[in-house]
């Protein structure tokens, strides 16, 4: 494995991200909708460094098998606990390479009729699109790697790495 992010790196994308969002919504409450389970520990550190109220809820989507492949299905294997309607709610997500999950999410997400939508990804791996989609926020774009480390993981494993690592 080679180190892409340390530590210190990541905490900084994530505190310029967590300044930025919170801006944006300054006097605002925000719901974070993370997507489970590769976001949860952006989505903790995101959160704590946010200076706006948030909520935080959780959906999981299934897309891909257990190794590094894309199925180029995704269903809903956990829904919203929270209602949408009126909220501004900022998905949250590890990383964006098809673009297959966060096109087919945001769209169903969209049609609860939120006050606003936006997407915040810690890494995108913008040459790997299948359909067109962009994220609002990004922490750092990458190259057509398969990454592991800080919530991303292969097959279960390295999930609780604090830097972001290629797997070769
Ligand atoms: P997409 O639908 O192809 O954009 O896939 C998005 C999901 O695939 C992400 O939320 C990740 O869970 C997973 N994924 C994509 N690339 C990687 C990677 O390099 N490492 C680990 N998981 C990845
Ligand atoms: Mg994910």
């Amino acid at each position: 494995m080679k180190l892409l992010l340390s530590e210190k790196e990541i905490q900084g994308k994530v505190s310029a991200l967590a300044r930025k969002i919170s801006r944006d919504f300054s006097d605002r409450e925000v719901l974070l909708v993370g997507v489970l389970k590769g976001a949860f520990i952006f989505m903790a550190d995101l959160a704590r460094k946010m200076t706006v109220p948030v909520k935080m809820d959780f959906v999981r989507l299934a897309s891909y098998g257990s190794g590094t492949q894309s199925s180029g299905k995704v269903r809903f294997t956990k829904d919203l606990e929270t209602p949408l309607k009126g909220k501004d709610v900022v998905v949250v997500e590890d990383i964006i390479d098809t673009g297959i999950t966060l096109k087919y999410l945001c769209r169903c997400l969209k049609a609860r009729q939120p006050r606003s939508l936006k997407v915040v990804t810690l890494l995108d791996k913008p040459k790997r699109r299948k359909v067109n989609f962009a994220a609002d926020y990004i922490g750092c774009k990458i190259d057509d790697h398969f990454v592991v480390g800080y919530g991303l993981d292969c097959a279960e494993e390295y999930r609780n790495l604090r830097g972001v690592y290629i797997l070769k």
